[in-house]
Formats: structure tokens, sequence, C-alpha cells
């Protein structure tokens, strides 16, 4: 194995900085040349490579986003596009392949690996929606921001008695959410997994005024249904709830910003692994956090597995701390 190339692939997380650079100077170190490709499957396309060296991914380490940019690309979704995709690949000689990015970038790397191409798979994504990993890269960072805004929400929310609706991201998974709501003293969350009514959302939250709470915040996940505006405007015109109610969407903000300790040394383990077992000759899985153990599974599995996420043991938890 010579020469190595890594991408990160869709939606950015904290950490994957610290993943470039790990692949990079691990595959120095065994001799290889590494290559990042810019922009994802966009850039593979287009051919868009860049030898990197140690000083390329120096200072990167607790920077949020990512070096080499990102993308979504729906032309890699198709077998033509693919091929394309193989036929730079070859075209550079690059002998493998390092993908750090969520499901929808693993299945391009899957595809490429049924082409023949060796890959590994480096989970990340601040949704925490993988199976074959414990985390994935980015989501501990995001999981801190949406405590640091609930954290200030509550402080106004208890000065005004009102009721927060916050908006946390998640695709379709309530990881975020959940974890979220319980580690910010919640009195709701709402997420995809376990649809609530809008009628029950509001007795949950007249229970905490009944209570005699001075505030009730909710988190939504932004995946679940009914949406955090159809909750709000239900709330705005019911005299259930007691408070009044304001909403946040955190939106975006969870995706920036320094990665935490913990992703900078998730992402700095996953990214020597990954490179290590390239260099043993392994590939076609996705790396990750087993336990505190560093271990593989196929990138089927990766791809296709539902998370191991216990959501209803995390629900009820939820539930009996909300009182
Ligand atoms: O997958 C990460 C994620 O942030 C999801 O939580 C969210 O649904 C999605 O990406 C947003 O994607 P985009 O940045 O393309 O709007």
């Amino acid at each position: 194995m010579k020469r190595i190339a890594v991408m990160t692939s869709g939606g950015d997380a904290p950490g994957m900085n610290a993943a470039i650079r790990a692949v990079v100077r691990t595959g120095l170190s065994y001799g290889m040349e590494v290559y990042g490709i810019r922009q994802a499957y966009k850039g593979l396309l287009a051919g868009d490579f860049e030898k990197m060296s140690h000083r390329e991914v120096s200072g990167i380490l607790q920077r949020g986003g990512t070096i080499l940019q990102t993308a979504r690309n729906k032309e890699f979704m198709e077998e033509a596009g693919q091929k394309r995709g193989l036929r730079r690949l070859n075209e550079h000689e690059i002998d493998a392949l390092v993908v750090i990015g969520g499901d929808g970038s693993l299945r391009g790397a899957m595809a490429l690996c049924r082409l023949g191409v060796p890959v590994i798979g480096i989970p990340g994504s601040i949704d925490n929606d993988m199976y074959g990993t414990d985390y994935s890269i980015g989501a501990d960072t995001a999981l801190n921001t949406i405590l640091d805004a609930i954290d200030r929400l509550r402080d106004t929310a208890t000065s005004h008695e009102r009721a927060f609706l916050i908006e946390a991201m998640g695709r379709n998974c309530g990881y975020l959410t959940l974890m979220a709501g319980i580690l910010g003293g919640a009195e709701l969350v709402h997420i995809p997994e376990k649809p609530l009514a809008v009628e029950e959302i509001g007795r949950q939250l007249e229970n905490a005024y009944l209570r005699g709470k001075n505030h009730a915040i909710a988190v939504v996940a932004e995946g679940a249904s009914p949406k955090i505006y159809e909750i709000k405007e239900y709330l705005d015109h019911s005299s259930q709830v007691g408070f009044e109610v304001r909403m946040v969407i955190l939106g975006h903000t969870q995706r920036g910003g320094s990665p935490t300790a913990f992703d900078r040394l998730l992402a700095t383990r996953l990214g020597v692994r990954a490179v290590k077992l390239l260099h043993e000759g392994t590939s076609g899985v996705m790396v990750g956090l087993h336990g505190n153990q560093m271990g593989h599974v196929p990138l089927e599995d990766a791809v296709s597995k539902p998370t191991t996420f216990d959501i209803e043991r995390w629900s009820e938890i939820a539930h009996i701390l909300s009182r």
C-alpha cells in the first residue's frame, strides 16, 4: 500500500480535522504518500486531489469544520458516477481510500469497495446514528453545544416563567435530543422514534406548570412529528399550558465549534486505526469505538443495520428524571 487518499463527506462534524491529521501523519509514518480529496465525492469526480505532508495538517486539531471541505453529491449515488470515481482514483494511482462521514457517505465508500477499491470508513456525524460504533465524531461536541444553549435558555425561561421549545439536529435519530434532554434537565423530549400528539405535549408542559415549576424546557428533534412549529402553533392557540411559549431552533450552530477532548481523542484513535488496518491489509470495514476499545465492522453492516443505542431505556430514564 503505497499511496492512500482521505476525504470528509456529508455534513461536517467537529473532530473531522483531528481525524484527517491522524490519517495523514499515521500514513506518512508507514512511508505512504497521502492525498486529500477536496469536497468529498464531488472533488473525487473533479479530480481535486492534494498531496498532504505533515505541514498541511499542522494547527488543525482544535478547529471545527473540515480543511478538506465537504459536500453532498447526488451524482455519486449512481453507478456511472461511482465508475467515474474509480477512474479518477486509478488516474492518481491511489491504492486505498479513507472516507470520514455519516451513513450516506459510507454508502458511497461501499460502492467503491464493491468496484475493488480498498476502503476504510470512519464514522463522522453529529447525529450518532450509526451501527458499529458507540460514538461518531462530532456527536459529543454537538451535545455540549446544545447543553450550553439549554442552560442559557433556562436562565431566561425561569426569569419570565416561560416554556421553551428547543429544536436539536439529528435527522431521523433522537440521540442528541434525548441526551440533551436528560443532561439539560428538560421537562419533555420529543423524538422521531416515539411520536407524541400535540395534546400530549401540551399536557406534559401543563403538568410542569401545575407542579409549580417556574419554567419548562422541551427539546424537540428536527425529525420528530409533529414539527416544532406545529407544536408552537398549537400551544399559542391553546389556553392549556400556563406558561407563555417561545421557540428556538439551534440549527447549524450545533455543527460548528472546536471539538471537545472526547471528540479529538475519538477522531485521533479512529484515524490511526483506519490507516493501521490498511497497512495490515484489511479493508471494506468501518472502524468504531466498542466500549473503550477500537473495533471494526463490515461497511455493509455499518450502513444497513440500525444503531444499537437503546432508545427505549433512555426515553424511560428521561421521563423519570423530568419530574
Ligand atoms: O447529518 C448531520 C446533519 O446535521 C443532520 O443532523 C441534519 O439533518 C443535516 O445534517 C442537515 O444537513 P444540511 O447541512 O445539508 O442542511
